[in-house]
């Protein structure tokens, strides 16, 4: 090197501050230079966990470390959320500050896809001008501890990802800074600022496939009254006896409700518990619940004018929440509830929603549920029926989207049949999962074997010999062990039924296997080629819906809208009889030209039952004989010939 070059380095390197001239990489965003959401996520400690493996990649080992989300914008970060994209199988033990968002109680397994944590009970994070400064209140530190498989010091198990994930802001891609920790600054998107109100106290509501409000509705010192009202809003989403349950986070207790009741009438907690010291007078016998994680149902329809336990709007239906498009007055529900609050929460304007919040039906689609987000007061028609509406006390809002865990097998199957076929392909092998402990009497691997038309009616146990005589009589090789059972507990057959020139038609058969009664059921198909050349369903009520309009919706007509459980055969020796409904569609061709039913355009892509998505055969019966196009007048005489020499 020139001397010259050296002594000009020497002299820049001088007026750079004393850090760079050491590490000359691209500096980190250091938390004074964000003006923006400073995140930071930092590895402390770990050691090796028993078990010692031979495996590493299976070895366990623990983890502490910390995610800090400092303020630096001049705009306050209401209910922060921020995605730790885990990657290491980990198992979260415990996150101080913070909630796991999507309603998991912790320990979690987030090492799969991440980890989406919300504020609690610091929810928002005040600006430095708001503060003076303050960083105990522009800063929300979230401390970790918990498992990890396979990072052995002196590698980190680093989360792959940080990010914000509130409306609104981008953050770029985390930097590492050292080994063990990762940084990323997060600023407002500009094409963003027209939706958020920086002036507004609250956050807006926001759209999801189901919302739920927490609405409370009086306040006193020491208890308050709380109205939850789920809303559906997914044109498939649907709920049969919800199930709904959350964690209390101060101790709080549930003195009466209207409109819905916990599984579990239990006060003992509170007796053997700090409640009872706070409240020496009250009669314990009536109190309903005192879980942490309460879980709470819907009353029967018979309590619906009850006054004491109803007399709730949206109440009292078994807990059925339907799509808007079949009936909007079932697709919500509600009720109220009496909750008592302990020291230090006593304070009138002090009220702290309930987290961790999940919902489930039977046979529905899976929901997640995010935090509770502080919105604006939710109004009401005023009860003395001016024309006026009163505002609550104050309004929390749940979001929940369906969510389809990787693995989680369909709770429903479909079974494929035609007219120019005689074997059924019916519904997968395991296609709703299959018990882990088979005993090895069964091949969960062995594709499913054809059915003759008359099996299906049958439970599956009861089908073997008609399946292996069947297969018997086509040739076709019988597994051993014989394939185990679809175990869903509805199947639906999808029978093309005709085809000719103009049009076609399908037959839809509705199986419960099961004994529960399902109410207004509804089924829907997606048909990307057919769905326009949509006529009639006979039996049920048809629509044509979705925003492509390819999936038809069928419900029940009145009298019909009962699928009703599996009963005993008529004679005791007789095998069970499966809950059914039956329709015939019909299809006109005009608006469809060029499609080709048999081959594939007649049978559906996707099936829902009460919006759970089914599993669906990989393959269709096939016409062997007559592979081309549509049933013509010669080739149903020929097959009429055909029949006449055969018998
Ligand atoms: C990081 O996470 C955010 C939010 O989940 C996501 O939008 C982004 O694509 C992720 N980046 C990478 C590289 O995975
Ligand atoms: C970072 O890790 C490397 C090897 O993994 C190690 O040599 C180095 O000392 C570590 N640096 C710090 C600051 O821990
Ligand atoms: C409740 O009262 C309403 C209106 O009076 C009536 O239409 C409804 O049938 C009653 N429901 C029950 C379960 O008694
Ligand atoms: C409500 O559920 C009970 C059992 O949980 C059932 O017996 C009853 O028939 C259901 N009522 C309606 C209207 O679905
Ligand atoms: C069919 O369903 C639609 C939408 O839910 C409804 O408006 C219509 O009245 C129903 N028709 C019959 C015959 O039940
Ligand atoms: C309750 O809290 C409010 C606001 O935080 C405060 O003004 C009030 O004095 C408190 N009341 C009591 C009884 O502590
Ligand atoms: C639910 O989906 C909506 C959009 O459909 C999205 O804005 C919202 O963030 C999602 N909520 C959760 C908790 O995933
Ligand atoms: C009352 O609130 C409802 C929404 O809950 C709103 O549609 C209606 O316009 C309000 N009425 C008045 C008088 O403000
Ligand atoms: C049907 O299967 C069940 C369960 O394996 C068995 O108990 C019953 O006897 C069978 N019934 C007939 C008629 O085969
Ligand atoms: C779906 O059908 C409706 C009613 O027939 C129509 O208004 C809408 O434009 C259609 N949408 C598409 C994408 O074809
Ligand atoms: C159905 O049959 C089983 C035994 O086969 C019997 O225990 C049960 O009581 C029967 N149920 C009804 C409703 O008859
Ligand atoms: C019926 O369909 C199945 C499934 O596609 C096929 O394997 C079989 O050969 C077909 N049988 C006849 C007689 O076409």
């Amino acid at each position: 090197m020139a001397p010259n070059t050296l002594t000009l380095l020497l002299l820049l390197s001088s007026f750079l501050p004393f850090s760079f001239a050491q590490t000359p990489a691209a500096p980190p965003p250091s938390s004074d230079t964000c003006n923006g959401i400073y995140l930071t996520y930092t590895y402390t400690s770990g050691k090796k966990l028993h078990p010692i493996l031979k495996t590493a990649s299976k070895q366990p080992f623990s983890f502490k470390s910390t995610l800090t989300i400092l303020n630096n914008d001049e705009v306050e970060l209401k209910s922060w959320r921020a995605y730790v994209g885990f990657q290491h199988n980990e198992i979260l033990v415990s996150a101080s500050n913070a909630v796991v968002s999507d309603g998991d109680t912790l320990p979690a397994v987030v090492g799969k896809d991440g980890a989406i944590l919300a504020g609690y009970p610091q929810v928002d994070l005040k600006t430095g001008i708001q503060t003076a400064g303050d960083s105990e209140q522009m800063t929300a530190k979230v401390e970790f501890s918990g498992t990890q498989f396979g990072v052995a010091s002196p590698s980190v198990p680093l989360p792959s990802n940080i990010t914000l994930v509130n409306d609104g802001y981008v953050c770029p891609l985390p930097t590492k800074a050292g080994n063990v920790t990762l940084n990323t600054c997060c600023a407002r998107d500009p094409k963003f600022k027209a939706k958020m109100t920086i002036t507004d106290d609250f956050l807006p509501r926001k759209n999801g496939d189901l919302t739920i409000m927490y609405d409370v509705t009086k306040s006193y010192t020491g208890s308050y009254w709380a109205q939850v009202t789920m809303a559906n809003h997914n044109p498939l989403g649907r709920l049969d006896y919800w199930k709904l349950s959350w964690n209390w986070m101060q101790g709080e207790f549930i003195v009466d409700m209207k409109g819905a009741y916990p599984d579990v009438v239990d006060a003992n907690d509170c007796i053997s518990g700090p409640q009872a010291a706070q409240y020496t007078g009250l009669d314990w016998s009536t109190v309903l619940n005192c879980q942490r994680r309460p879980t709470l149902v819907d009353l029967p329809p018979q309590y619906a004018n009850d006054t004491l336990l109803g007399k709730i709007p949206y109440c009292c239906r078994n807990g059925t929440i339907l799509p808007q498009g079949m009936d909007e007055s079932k697709s919500v529900s509600a009720f109220l509830m009496h909750v008592n609050k302990m020291p230090p929460q006593m304070n009138q304007s002090l009220i702290d929603p309930p987290q961790n919040w999940q919902i489930k039906g039977i046979l529905n689609p899976n929901y997640k549920c995010g935090p509770p987000v502080r919105v604006s007061p939710s109004e009401f028609p005023s009860p003395t029926g001016l024309p006026i509406n009163t505002t609550v006390f104050a309004s929390w809002q749940v979001v929940c989207n369906i969510t389809k865990p990787k693995n989680a097998a369909p709770k429903c199957c479909v079974s494929f049949s035609s007219y120019f076929n005689d074997s059924i392909v019916p519904c997968k092998t395991c296609a709703c999962g299959c018990p882990t402990s088979t005993g090895k009497t069964c091949s969960t691997t062995a594709p499913a074997m054809f059915l003759p038309p008359e099996a299906q009616l049958l439970p599956f146990d009861n089908r073997t010999k008609l399946s292996v005589a069947w297969a018997r009589l086509n040739h076709r090789s019988i597994p051993n062990p014989l394939p185990c059972s679809d175990n869903c507990g509805v199947s639906i057959n999808w029978h093309l039924f005709t085809d000719f020139n103009k049009g076609w038609s399908a037959r839809v058969t509705i199986f419960n296997w099961e004994e529960t009664v399902f109410a207004d059921w509804f089924v829907a198909a997606e048909m990307k080629n057919a769905a326009a050349g949509f006529q009639k369903a006979y039996s049920f009520n048809g629509t044509v819906m979705g925003e492509t309009n390819t999936t038809i919706f069928m419900q029940g007509i009145e009298g019909l809208n009962y699928l009703m459980g599996e009963t005993n055969g008529t004679r005791p020796i007789d095998p069970r009889v499966p809950g059914k409904q039956q329709s015939v569609l019909s299809f006109t061709k005009k608006l469809t030209p060029g499609i080709r039913v048999a081959e594939r355009d007649g049978f559906p892509t996707k099936f829902y039952f009460n919006g759970e998505e089914c599993s669906l055969p990989s393959i269709i019966p096939i016409n062997s004989a007559y592979k081309k196009g549509p049933l013509t007048i010669i080739s149903v005489l020929i097959a009429a010939l055909v029949l006449v020499f055969i018998q």
